[in-house]
Parts: C-alpha cells; structure tokens; sequence
C-alpha cells in the first residue's frame, strides 16, 4: 500500500470518528420514536427519524440559501449540545378535551458554520408520536439581518407511499384532494389543478402541508409545521427519484422568502408517525409547539353554533350586492344611496329578520350577514384597493336595527369582512371596523381574502401577508373580538396562544359542493391534513342537495348524504360550527335538524373511534360540562359497516342513544336525502353496527337515562 492510500485511511478513520462524536441521538419520553443528528462530511447538518425499528425519515439534510450570502449549508460544526425534558398538562380555552398533555424530550444542537463564524441552532422535540424541529438564529456579530432564498430542509421517505395531496399553490388550498403513489403526483398535477379566483403553483411535484402519507407496510406519516410566526408558509416539493421532499416556501413579490431579523426562530416543522392512523388524529404536536395563552382574560372568548345569510349568495340564488347599476365603485362618491335596488339583495332587513327568528327559536348563538356593507358591485378580480370601508351599510340593512332586533331574540350578529384580499385597506380601516363592532354589540367577524392579494404581487402566505392575518387577531384581540378567516394562511396551531381565532377556512369547504362539488370522500381527508393545524368553519348541514331547486342555473350537486352532513358535526372539530343551510330546508327534515341543535360545539374529551384517511373517520365527543356523548362517522366513496365500540362509555350508567344513519337504498348521487333515525338503549358494553353507504356517514346523541 502507498503511503497516500494510508494516508487516505488515516483520514477517513478520523473523518468517521469525528461524525460518530458530532452525532447525536434524542428519544421520545416513551422511547419508541428517535432522531439521530449528524453533520455530513461536508458539514452539512442532517436527520434521522425512526418509530422502533421502522425508519420515518431517511438521513434527510438542513439548512438555507441566503441572497447575496453565503448559504447556511456546509462547513458547519457543533459547539454544543444540550438536552432537556418536559412534561405538563395545559387547559385550552376551547377545544377536543379540556386538558392536553404536552410531554417531550428535548435536543438542542448549536452549531457554528467554521467559515464564516455564524451560528445557527436546531432544536429538536420528540414526542411519543412524533416531533418538530425549527432553527433558531441568536443574537451575534455576524448574522444579525439576513433574507432566505430557500429553505433546504428534506424529509427523505422509504419509499413509494401512497400520498393525500393537493398542489402546492401560493394562492389557494381550495382543492380537492388526490390520492396516489408518490411517483404518480407529477403526472395527476394538472388534472388536481382547478380554477380558484386567485391561485399560482410552483411547481408539477410541489404539494401542500398538512401532508397525509402512507407506506406500504401501514405506516402513516403527517408532515405539517407549527407555529408560522413572521415567516412566509412551507410548501413541499418532491423528487421522485429519491422520494425527497424538500421544504419550498411562499416567496414575497418579488421572489424572497423570508427577511430575519436576529434572534429570530422558524415555525417547527413536524412529522407525526403511527401504525395507527387514529393515533395521527389524536396528536396534540402542533399546538405542543406553540406558545401559551397570550391572552390574560380569555372570559370573552367562547364556541359559537350559528346560521347564516349565506347559502342563498353562494348558490347565487340571492346577491351579496344591493343594485346593479353601476359596473365600477368609488366608495363615498358612487351614490349607492339612490342607486336602483336589484331585488336580490339578502342583507336586508325583512330577510334577516326571518333568520334571526329562526336562528332565535332553534337555538343557535349568531347570525352571519353578509353583503351588509357596500362595495360588493365589483367586489373581486378587479386589483381594487379601496373596496370596502367596513363600515357603511347598504340603504335597506339598518344596523342599528337588527342588532337591537336581533339581541332582543338572543342573537348575536356574526360581522363579515371581505376584504377581497387587499390587505394594506384592511389594515387601514382595522380600528374602525373593530370599533364600529364593539359600539353595535358584534363579537366576532369572519373575513375573507378573495382574489389576488393588494399589495399586487404578494401572495396569501407570503411572509408580510401571513404577518397581516396575526396582526388582525391580535388587533381584533384588543377589541374582544373573535376572528374566523377564510381564505388566510392553512392554521399551525397558533390559536393556542391567541384563542380568538376560533376557525379558519384554508382550504376546500362546503362552499365547492355549490361550485361543482367536492370528492365524496373530501371530509375522510381534512381531519389528516387542514385539521392538524386546527379547527375549520367547514359550514356543514347541507340538507338540499341538488343545488338547481335553489338556482335553476346552478347545477351543482352536494356530493354527500345527509346523515353524512349531520356526522360532520362530530368529525370536522371546530368550536364555530354552522348550520349552513335555508330555514326551510330544516323545517322540511325537521327531525334530522334536532341532531345540528343538540350537538355541542365544545368537549370535555375525544375518542377515536376508527380512522382510514380516504375512507371513514368515526369519533366519539364528551360534551364539556355535561355526560352527553355524540358520535359523528364520514364515510368515503365505498359502502361500509362502520363498527362503534361505546366502551368509553361509564359502566355504572345507562344510554339512550338517538342514530341519525343512511338508509341503505340512500347514495349521496341518487339518493342522499335517505336516512333513518332510531332510538335505543345503550351501555359501555354495546357495539354498534351501522351501514354507510358512499358519501354516507352517520351522527348519534348518546344521553344517560337518570333513573327513576
Ligand atoms: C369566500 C368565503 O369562503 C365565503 O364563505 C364567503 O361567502 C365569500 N368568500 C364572500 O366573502
Ligand atoms: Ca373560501
């Protein structure tokens, strides 16, 4: 052997010897879930993750690309390492169980980049069944501002899994989802494309997170991020020859992703993994990872059941404008006053009495009214800046009014605020809005960001624009107001710390089963991939399905049965819930609306009955501050027994469960108005068989009998 060839060992030894002493290893409390840190030869800092034996992520590199800098990739050391555990139990002002543990073991890597004396840390939390890195940038001389161009975290998967994907798009998360082979999704892109008012994508392997994947061998994988706080969103983009995702964030206007300002951290990012796919539902990791309550007095803050002057708009039945006069409108000149009415304008008075009668005598906490404000004559597709002041009503909605009326019934008005997305006007008028609410008893608002984003060229989850939705929380916060915004960036758990965001829209809801319609199994597949951030205003309780007998030139068709809408109550969790159909609908199946009046909207606890992402999702919910229990089933596109243990029943008490379940001649196409209820008695030893038929589901009230 040549001495060089010795020499060659001699350094590979020592090479080898040094990545064993800079690797490091990080077990979850239970000792099942391990990532293995290591730097690569070049420096490059890189990770593991396994469940037991079984690898989750392939050894998978970290790290940015900067502009006009050198990238924080190579070259970089460990200074230093520290471990850390945790373990507490949190109360959240809303939600799936009034407690939630969060319980992990900590590794916090800090690293130095040898060439240019920067540091960059990692911080690693590893739950039973998953965990979230993010990097941390600390204060120091040499890396104090600092714009990303792209980041490089991978997650490297085994193999060909089978994914729940939606293109990844800058614009919008309102698509249907497809399943397929990780190999296939370039080619199923286009067809996965549909139309939206404002949407761009990146890329034919680029997809969006929550990302639902599974293996051949039954391992479920969910890859999400938590906490975006000040940084644009995380998209993934695949290679296929290696079955790599590697994060692809949402640039600014003009192409950069995020600007840093040290000490500043990224959102964690987040990989949940199980055999079990209920375990994936049941994971708290992405509020685990955001902050505490950073709202002292939270009294204000509380689930809401409400209708809406909604449905008739979207299945253009009715109007959201009051006139057709004029095709442009210059706010405080266009004379909106004296303009012709269309007739077709729901927002108004007579209207929205009938609702707040209804809404009134069957329960519910709030009304919705939207279109109540003028601007919405070319509300959207327009680029226009000033196109809603938030303040002024149309001529024949009288605030002052129904919010008296409306009080008077026990209802509270739901504020709308589309703003259309043209942000920098929202913010403009932000205070006045709030404080016209405050001043007419408002208490929450739901808002909208329809179409291209104002300032042109930003995008909905850019940085800046994910920066505005947290802004307006915070602001509507002051105001003790709380926010459901549709339309804004996909949720990561960032209601934790401000509890005010009761829901976000953020993806396809019940809107597109009047705008086409939605795959039959769509609701199979949120609660795995929206729903891990946190809670939808999905707007379920469609009882009228074919969507002609409310606008003839509306053919669109409602793709689930009914009982499946009542199921959805249960399945789709979210402390703001909608009963979104007409008044007269629910008189016409009057029985089945008693289940949308009696479901809560708040828990004391959740049990996961069976999960399958693409074909059922069945849960069990104890009501908070009651020993009422209601199930909810979803079920997808094939005919199904659906088996439901009541086990988590209490033994010493006897059940009268009420089931609203399809009729098995029912089908969500031909025949979806099919159900049946029945009432009988139960304990914690019953297990029922119920039949779902495609786009079925089921949805039981489970009360105990007070002995006589
Ligand atoms: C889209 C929202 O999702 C929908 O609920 C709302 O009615 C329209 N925008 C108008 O604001
Ligand atoms: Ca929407």
């Amino acid at each position: 052997m040549k001495m060089n060839n010795y020499r060659f060992l001699f350094y590979l030894f020592i090479s080898l010897l040094f990545q064993q002493l800079s690797a490091q290893t990080c077990l979850s409390p239970d000792g099942q879930t391990s990532i293995y840190f290591s730097l690569s030869s070049d420096g490059q800092p890189q990770y593991e993750m396994k469940l037991g034996e079984t690898t989750v992520i392939r050894t998978s590199r970290l790290g940015f690309e900067l502009k006009d800098d050198k990238a924080l990739l190579l070259d970089f050391t460990i200074e230093d390492v520290q471990f850390d555990s945790f373990d507490n139990t949190w109360t959240p002002v809303w939600g799936e169980e009034s407690q939630i543990r969060n319980h992990y073991n900590e590794m916090f890597i800090s690293l130095k980049q040898t060439t240019t004396n920067r540091t960059m840390n990692i911080r690693f939390r590893v739950f039973n069944e998953g965990m979230g890195f993010r990097y941390e940038f600390p204060q120091q001389p040499n890396l104090g501002h600092f714009i990303i161009l792209q980041e490089k975290t991978q997650f490297s998967l085994t193999g060909d899994h089978t994914a729940f994907w939606i293109p990844g798009d800058y614009n919008t998360q309102e698509y249907d989802y497809t399943t397929s082979k990780l190999s296939d999704i370039e080619s199923l892109f286009d067809d996965a494309v549909t139309g939206n008012a404002s949407q761009e994508q990146f890329s034919k392997t680029g997809v969006q997170t929550a990302l639902q994947l599974k293996s051949q061998s039954g391992l479920y994988i969910n890859l999400h991020e938590a906490a975006i706080i000040d940084y644009p969103a995380m998209h993934l983009n695949l290679d296929p020859e290696s079955y790599t995702f590697e994060s692809w964030l949402t640039p600014d206007a003009i192409g950069n992703m995020a600007y840093m300002v040290a000490p500043q951290n990224t959102p964690w990012r987040t990989v949940i993994a199980s055999f079990d796919a209920k375990d994936i539902l049941a994971s708290r990791i992405t509020y685990n990872l955001n902050e505490p309550c950073a709202i002292e007095d939270t009294s204000w803050i509380r689930p809401i059941k409400y209708m809406g002057v909604w449905w008739e708009m979207i299945t253009g039945m009715s109007s959201w404008n009051y006139t057709n006069d004029f095709a442009s409108v210059q706010l405080g000149e266009t004379d909106i006053e004296n303009a012709k009415p269309n007739n077709t304008h729901a927002a108004n008075n007579e209207n929205v009495k009938a609702y707040i009668d209804f809404a009134s005598e069957h329960g519910f906490d709030a009304l919705l009214v939207e279109g109540w404000n003028i601007g919405w004559e070319d509300w959207f597709g327009r680029s226009k800046d000033y196109v809603f002041d938030f303040v002024t009503p149309y001529p024949d909605f009288d605030v002052v009014e129904l919010t008296t009326y409306a009080s008077s019934k026990g209802i509270e008005l739901m504020m709308h605020h589309e703003t259309s997305g043209s942000t920098r006007n929202y913010e403009r008028h932000m205070d006045k809005a709030y404080a016209f609410m405050k001043k007419h008893g408002y208490h929450s608002v739901k808002s909208g960001y329809v179409g291209d984003i104002i300032p042109r060229g930003e995008h909905h989850y850019s940085q800046y624009i994910n920066n505005h939705y947290l802004y307006a929380v915070k602001k509507a916060a002051d105001y003790e107001i709380m926010v459901n915004a549709h339309e804004a960036v996909r949720p990561t758990g960032v209601a934790r710390t401000y509890p005010n965001l009761i829901a976000n829209e953020s993806a396809r809801g019940t809107e597109f089963q009047a705008f086409g319609g939605s795959n039959p199994n769509h609701t199979t597949i949120l609660p795995f991939t929206r729903q891990i951030g946190g809670p939808m205003d999905y707007t379920p309780g469609i009882f009228e399905m074919d969507i002609s007998k409310l606008n003839p030139n509306n053919n669109s068709h409602v793709n689930t049965t009914l009982a499946n809408q009542l199921g959805l109550y249960v399945v789709m969790y979210s402390p703001l819930q909608m009963a979104a159909d007409l008044p007269k609908h629910y008189l016409k199946f009057f029985d089945a609306f008693q289940f949308i009046k009696d479901v809560a909207i708040d828990w004391n606890s959740t049990v996961y009955l069976e999960a399958e992402p693409g074909e059922y999702v069945t849960i069990a919910r104890k009501a908070k501050n009651s020993e009422d229990w209601f199930v909810g089933n979803s079920n997808g596109n094939n005919k199904r027994k659906a088996t439901v243990d009541l086990s988590f029943l209490e033994k010493d008490k006897k059940y009268m469960a009420t089931i609203y379940r399809d009729h098995k001649e029912a089908h969500y196409k031909t025949n979806p108005q099919a159900y049946e209820i029945e009432s009988k008695m139960v304990s914690f030893q019953t297990i029922l068989q119920l039949l779902t038929v495609p786009g079925g589901g089921f949805a039981i009230k489970i009360t105990p009998i007070q002995p006589e």
